[in-house]
């Protein structure tokens, strides 16, 4: 039986004012993605989009202020660059990114080291556990998640259930499916954060079993 999850509301600054050193960052890492893609515009696929840095960072710190995490270790799911991992260690947090491209994986370590990123760490791989597939319903759309790609968690020797926060930008209509596996696999208390969009942060915790 999937663990349940509740919600947790955070009200959102339509100009969010971060700390300094996480503005510069999100600008730094935002502008390096930029960057990356003018200069290798044949590597970008029609799936690729980053979500807001700057909202998600937003969040992130709304998110210690009213509900702060007990376990400070963060996991992004399909992280890219790896700028919200790299936030999140700029928190406090042991992050980590997992990526299935490895070129990707190659430039969230270059951004991460040149900005001096510490206690950030990306992983090739698929972000989705072995089996997960098994709770993606018929009807849950599966267009830009990557299933080629070995599971990460074995090969890294870690799995979902140690990470207290857990954060994806999912393709429009992935997020049920996403939902399900952080339910099925995540530890009771762990928050799952997702961008859906500008001004759209949702942001969930499991339950224990005991409430189910
Ligand atoms: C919408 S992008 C978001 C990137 C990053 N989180 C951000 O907001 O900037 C989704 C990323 O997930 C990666 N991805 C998709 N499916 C994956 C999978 N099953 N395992 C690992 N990475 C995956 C894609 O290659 C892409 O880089």
């Amino acid at each position: 039986m999937l663990g349940k999850l509740r919600s947790l509301s955070l009200s959102l600054a339509e100009e969010p004012r971060l700390p300094k050193k996480l503005s510069q960052w999100v600008q730094f890492g935002g502008q390096e993605v930029r960057d990356f893609w003018d200069r290798h515009p044949e590597l970008r696929n029609k799936e690729w989009v980053e979500c807001d840095y700057s909202e998600v960072a937003a969040a992130l710190v709304g998110l210690q202020l009213s509900h702060p995490a007990r376990q400070k270790t963060f996991l992004e799911w399909g992280c890219g660059f790896g700028v919200v991992a790299g936030t999140a260690s700029l928190l406090g947090f042991d992050a980590v990114g997992i990526e299935s491209e490895y070129f990707l994986v190659k430039e969230a370590v270059r951004i991460a080291v040149a900005y001096g990123v510490k206690n950030a760490e990306f992983w090739e791989g698929n972000f989705l556990p072995t089996g997960a597939e098994q709770f993606a319903e018929e009807e849950d759309p599966r267009v830009a998640l990557k299933s080629e790609a070995k599971s990460a968690y074995a090969k890294y020797g870690r799995d979902i259930a140690e990470f207290g926060t857990v954060f994806a930008y999912p393709w429009p209509g992935e997020e049920h499916f996403l939902k399900s596996v952080f339910r099925n696999y995540a530890a009771a208390d762990a928050r799952l954060v997702l961008y859906r969009g500008p001004f759209q942060i949702e942001i969930y915790e499991k339950l224990p079993t005991e409430s189910r």
